[in-house]
């Protein structure tokens, strides 16, 4: 399908080309020096001491929640209203995830009082994700998370460069998970980031990474090692030069970018507050900096998403949902929910997720919100 304005689109150019060819003409494809530069600069842009390079964000949840101790029987506390990988990562580890509601119409995260609630003598962990780039009440949920003895991983795949009360998230927490997925701010193609400022958590991730050896092949080509030991059943998560490469380039257009979104976003706003003032624009007072990864939206109750989405189609304009909540999914209690999220179910089947990257110009917004006008008018 060729889109008049598609939902996300990639800044690539002769700079991420240039770096992929000294990879390759350097020879040496797995993680190695150009890794270590990548991981070093971002763990310098986030503000943490440590940041691990692995294959996606899902390797890096999984990782995360290995490293926090969870296992059969423990619970960790997710939102429903996620990528299904958020608590997928759980149950990898053999534990379950216990969703709690988000908080309302202006804040499509997690809600503290709901994560309160659902504390029980088995949770173990709180699993938050900034949804579009938005921040969770870090504050409230640290301060929850310490008195009650609970680790906190945040997944911020969609909140790469996103702040709050001057700290970036992803390095509230104990642990903070990024991906580089073709549609995030940054991209690798698939990739991820792991980050910390704890040592102990920093060797365990760095050994879980691949396989629990003591020494890598980028060791023994630098003459360092000639063999290892195994000491953890760890995986193989590791990330290669060519996305490291591309890695390093994006997130030197990081902060440019995000603003851009963040100004566009801003656009947003003003343009459909005028034209189609009907529609809820989420998080009007959100108090960090976000990423802008989503532009979500709220349609009016009684509007038939699948026919605005439609209409918006027939008009050249890609839009998406974000997300058919996990909990009624069949893999998830094979769709039969235990669960009363009803923010969450009110939220997911009126949300639509607007077209948003750096290159759409403020023409574009204005295009998608006369789509909207369009799409809104009543048959
Ligand atoms: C909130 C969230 N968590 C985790 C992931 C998984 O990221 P990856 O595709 O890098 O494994 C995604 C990807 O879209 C996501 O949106």
């Amino acid at each position: 399908m060729q889109w008049k304005i598609p939902l996300s689109d990639i800044d690539f150019g002769q700079e991420e080309r240039a770096a992929v060819d000294s990879v390759l003409q350097s020879r040496w494809l797995t993680m190695g020096s150009v890794t270590d530069e990548f991981e070093q600069s971002f763990a310098a842009y986030v503000g943490a001491k440590y940041a691990i390079a692995v294959t996606n964000a899902t390797a890096a949840l999984h990782l995360a929640c290995v490293a926090a101790g969870l296992g059969a029987g423990d619970e960790a506390i997710v939102p429903s209203l996620t990528f299904v990988a958020t608590a997928n990562a759980v149950r990898y580890t053999g534990a379950t995830p216990i969703f709690a509601d988000i908080a309302g119409e202006q804040d499509l995260n997690i809600s503290v009082h709901a994560i309160e609630k659902a504390i029980n003598k088995r949770t173990r962990a709180i699993v938050v994700v900034h949804y579009g780039g938005y921040a969770c009440d870090m504050p409230s949920i640290m301060e929850l998370a310490r008195e009650r003895g609970l680790k906190v991983i945040e997944d911020a795949a969609h909140a790469v460069g996103s702040e709050l009360g001057g700290i970036k998230l992803g390095t509230w927490g104990d642990m903070g998970c990024y991906s580089f997925f073709s549609n995030k701010n940054m991209t690798t193609g698939e990739g991820g980031m792991l980050v910390t400022n704890d040592e102990a958590y920093s060797k365990r991730l760095h050994l879980l990474r691949s396989h629990g050896m003591t020494s890598l092949t980028w060791d023994r080509h630098k003459g360092h090692a000639w063999s290892y030991d195994v000491v953890d059943l760890g995986y193989n998560y590791r990330i290669d030069e060519i996305r490291a490469a591309l890695g390093k380039v994006q997130l030197a257009k990081l902060p440019a970018n995000n603003e851009r979104r963040r100004r566009l976003t801003q656009i947003y706003r003003d343009v459909l507050q005028e034209l189609v003032p009907q529609v809820v624009v989420p998080f009007a007072n959100h108090a960090g900096i976000s990423a802008a990864h989503l532009m979500p939206v709220l349609l009016p109750a009684g509007t038939t998403r699948s026919s605005f989405m439609e209409s918006m189609k027939s008009q050249g304009i890609q839009t998406s949902i974000h997300y058919p909540p996990i909990h009624t999914f069949t893999a998830y209690n094979n769709g039969k929910t235990k669960y009363s999220l009803p923010i969450t179910e009110d939220i997911a089947e009126r949300e639509v997720t607007l077209p948003l990257y750096p290159a759409m110009s403020d023409e574009d917004v204005f295009t998608v919100a006369r789509a909207m006008a369009h799409a809104l008018i009543p048959a």
